[in-house]
C-alpha cells in the first residue's frame, strides 16, 4: 500500500502484525526442523531413524545398552517388578528410542519420578555426564539403584559407566514440596554434591509422568517454563490425561512465563512394560 503524502509505502499494524506472526512461526518451524536434524545426526547413539531402527530391533542396541539392561533385569525383586521393571516403567526398545531422540551425550540426564532409575541407566549408556534421579518413594530404590551401578562396574571391569561419569537417584522426594523456582535451584538443592551450575542448556529432562497427580504435573511444567540451562524436556502419558497434549502443555507454560519459548519437537510412540500400554513421548525444546 503507498503513503500518498510521503510517497512511502505503509503497511497497515493489521498486515505488519500477520507478517510477524508469519516469520516467527516460519522461524519456529526451521528451529524445529534444525533441531531434529541435529538430534538425528549428532553424537554416538544410532543414526538409524525410528523407523529404520525398530525393523532392526535389539542389534541396534550398543554393547553398554544391553549391559545395562541385562543388570537390570537381574535385579528384579522388589515391589511391583514384572520382569522388566517396576510396573508401568518403558520398555528396553522404547527407552532406546527416547535416548535416541534426546541425545544426552556430554549432558545431565534428570529423570523426575525415576523409580528404580531404569532411564537413568540408559542415559549412562547413551554416555550422559551426569544421570539424576528424583523418586517420592523409598530409600531401598536408591539401595537398589547404587547395586545395580556397582553390578555394570564389576561386569565391564570399570570401563563402563567411566569414571567421570555422576549417577545419582535421590528417592523420598516430592518434587511438589520444593519452592517454585527453576530447573537448576530443584537439582542444587537435591544433589548439592553432584550437581554443578554451567553455562549452556546442558540439561535434558525425562518424566514418565502418568501416575503423577495434577499437581505435581503443574510443579514440573512450572519449574520448566522457568528455566534456562533445559536443552529439551520429553514427557510420558497418556493423551486423554491432563497435559496430555502438547498444546496443553505449552499453553500452561506460557501462562506461567510469557517468555517462555519452548515449542514441541517430536512425538514418538512408547510402550510400557507389565499393561504394555502405549503411550507418546513428546519432546519439546527451547
Ligand atoms: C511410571 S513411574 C516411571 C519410572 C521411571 N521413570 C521409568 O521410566 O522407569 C513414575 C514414578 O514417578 C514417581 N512419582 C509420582 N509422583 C511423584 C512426585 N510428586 N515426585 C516425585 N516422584 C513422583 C512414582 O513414585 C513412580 O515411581
Amino acid at each position: 500500500m503507498l503513503n500518498f503524502k510521503s510517497g512511502k509505502s505503509f503497511v497497515s499494524n493489521k498486515e505488519k502484525n500477520k507478517k510477524l506472526l508469519k516469520t516467527t512461526t516460519n522461524k519456529r518451524k526451521r528451529s524445529g526442523i534444525e533441531l531434529k536434524k541435529k538430534l538425528e545426526s549428532s553424537s554416538d547413539g544410532p543414526s538409524t531413524t525410528f523407523e529404520a531402527k525398530k525393523k532392526k530391533g535389539n542389534n541396534s542396541h550398543s554393547p553398554n545398552f544391553k549391559t545395562a539392561m541385562t543388570i537390570f533385569k537381574r535385579y528384579c525383586p522388589g515391589l511391583g517388578h514384572d520382569g522388566d521393571g517396576l510396573y508401568g516403567t518403558l520398555t528396553n526398545n522404547s527407552l532406546h528410542d527416547i535416548m535416541t531422540e534426546i541425545q544426552p551425550k556430554g549432558k545431565t540426564l534428570v529423570d523426575i519420578g525415576a523409580a528404580d532409575g531404569k532411564v537413568l541407566l540408559a542415559g549412562l549408556a547413551f554416555q550422559a555426564n551426569f544421570t539424576l534421579g528424583i523418586e517420592l518413594a523409598g530409600d531401598a530404590l536408591e539401595i537398589k539403584f547404587n547395586a545395580m551401578i556397582n553390578g555394570i562396574k564389576k561386569k565391564t571391569n570399570s570401563v563402563f559407566p567411566t569414571s567421570e561419569q555422576v549417577a545419582s537417584l535421590k528417592c523420598c522426594t516430592d518434587i511438589t514440596s520444593f519452592k517454585s523456582g527453576n530447573t537448576s535451584e530443584l537439582l542444587i538443592t537435591c544433589f548439592p554434591r553432584s550437581f554443578r551450575m554451567k553455562p549452556g542448556k546442558h540439561i535434558v529432562i525425562c518424566a514418565v509422568w502418568h501416575g503423577f497427580t495434577i499437581t505435581a504435573k503443574q510443579s514440573l511444567l512450572k519449574r520448566l517454563a522457568k528455566s534456562h540451562f533445559v536443552k529439551s524436556f520429553t514427557l510420558v502419558g497418556p493423551q486423554l490425561k491432563d497435559y496430555g497434549k502438547p498444546d496443553e502443555v505449552l499453553e500452561y507454560m506460557k501462562e506461567q512465563n510469557p517468555r517462555c519459548t519452548v515449542y514441541k519437537v517430536s512425538s514418538l510412540p512408547v510402550k510400557l512394560s507389565g499393561g504394555g500400554e502405549q503411550y507418546q513421548a513428546i519432546t519439546f525444546a527451547y
